[in-house]
C-alpha cells in the first residue's frame, strides 16, 4: 500500500519510511510534509514512479502575537529574542514549546528590573506550527527602518527534550549542516552560546540553520539569528550518547508533536542549562552594545 503522512506526525520521521535511510524497501511511501521548505515534488513518492497531485485546503484561525519590550535601551540596536506561543493540535506541546517560552519568560522577568543599554524585544508567536504564521506576519508588516533598527534576533523552540543534546544553530555553517552561513552577525551569536557551553564544560554541536522555526522570516531577510535546540524526531547516537548522556538509538524528544508532550516530557537540567544560556547571551546583547557584531 501507500503511505501518506505527515512528518513528524505520531512521531514518526523519514527515516521509518524511506528506504534510503533504513526504512522498509518494499513500501511506495509519499511523504508529506507541512512546514515550509520541503519540496513535495521532491520526495521519496516521486521517485517510485507516482504522479501525485495535491489540494491546498485552507482552514482559518486567528493566532497572536504577544510582544514586550523594556522600555530603556537604544531603540536603533533591537535586540529580539522569540519563541512560539502555540503547539500543535494533538498535544499540549510542554517541550516544544512551553520550554521555550518558560525560559524566555523568566528572562524577561529578570530583565524587567533593569536598565538595557539596548531595548530589548520579547516575542511569543501564534501559528508557528502552521507555518511560521505569526513570525512570518511581524517579519513582513515591519517598515524598513523598524527592520534597520532589529539588531539580531534569539529563537527557542525545543530547549528541555527529555533525550537531549545542546544543539546551536550552525550560523557559520562550520558545521556544514542547515543550508549554508545566515546573514552577518549570525556566526558570532553561534561563538557566544558555544563559549557558554564551553565556560560550563558542557559539549554544544552545531544544527541545521534551515529555517525551521520561527528564526526562518528574520534570516530571510537579512537579521542575524541565532538559538538553541535540543532535538525533536531523530534519534541519538552513541557519540552523542558519550558527551550528553541519555539513551542511543531513541529519539531526542520521543513525544515530539504527541499528547504526551506534557509535563512529565521535559529535561530539568538541560531547562535550567538553557535558561542561563538565554539569559547569558540575552544580557550579554542587552548591556554591552560593542558586542552587536562586535
Ligand atoms: N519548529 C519545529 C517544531 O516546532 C521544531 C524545530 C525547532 C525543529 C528548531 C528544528 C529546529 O515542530
Ligand atoms: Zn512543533
Ligand atoms: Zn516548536
Ligand atoms: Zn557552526
Amino acid at each position: 500500500g501507500v503511505v501518506l503522512f505527515n512528518e513528524g506526525q505520531e512521531g514518526r520521521t523519514e527515516a521509518d519510511v524511506n528506504p534510503d535511510l533504513g526504512g522498509p524497501s518494499d513500501l511506495p511511501v509519499l511523504f508529506a510534509s507541512y512546514w515550509t521548505g520541503r519540496d513535495l515534488a521532491a520526495t521519496p513518492g516521486a521517485e517510485v514512479g507516482f504522479t501525485f497531485s495535491w489540494e491546498t485546503v485552507t482552514k482559518s484561525y486567528t493566532t497572536y502575537n504577544v510582544l514586550a519590550e523594556t522600555r530603556h535601551g537604544r531603540d536603533d540596536n533591537v535586540v529580539m529574542v522569540g519563541g512560539h506561543l502555540d503547539s500543535v493540535e494533538d498535544g499540549p506541546g510542554i517541550n516544544d514549546n512551553g520550554s521555550g517560552v518558560g525560559a524566555i519568560l523568566e528572562v524577561a522577568l529578570q530583565m524587567a528590573k533593569s536598565r538595557p543599554e539596548n531595548k530589548v524585544r520579547f516575542a511569543f508567536w501564534g501559528g508557528e506550527e502552521f507555518g511560521l504564521l505569526g513570525a512570518e506576519h511581524y517579519v513582513a508588516n515591519l517598515t524598513e527602518q523598524e527592520r534597520a533598527n532589529i539588531a539580531l534576533y534569539l529563537n527557542f523552540d525545543m530547549v528541555a527534550s527529555p533525550n537531549y543534546v545542546y544543539h546551536v544553530y550552525d550560523g557559520d555553517d562550520s558545521d556544514g549542516v542547515g543550508a549554508g552561513p545566515g546573514p552577518e552577525g549570525s556566526a558570532q551569536i553561534e561563538k557566544y552560546f558555544e563559549e557558554f557551553y564551553a565556560s560550563r564544560g558542557l559539549a554544544s554541536k552545531g544544527t541545521d540553520f534551515d529555517g525551521r522555526s520561527d528564526y526562518g522570516p528574520f534570516i530571510a531577510v537579512g537579521i542575524p539569528a541565532g538559538g538553541l535546540f535540543t532535538g525533536a524526531e531523530k534519534r541519538k547516537t552513541p557519540e552523542e550518547v558519550a558527551k550528553w548522556g541519555g539513551t542511543a538509538g531513541e529519539r531526542y524528544d520521543r513525544c515530539y508533536h504527541q499528547a504526551c508532550d506534557d509535563i512529565r516530557n521535559i529535561n530539568d537540567t538541560a531547562l535550567d542549562v538553557n535558561a542561563d544560556a538565554i539569559a547569558t547571551l540575552v544580557g550579554t546583547y542587552a548591556f554591552d552594545p560593542s558586542k552587536i557584531n562586535g
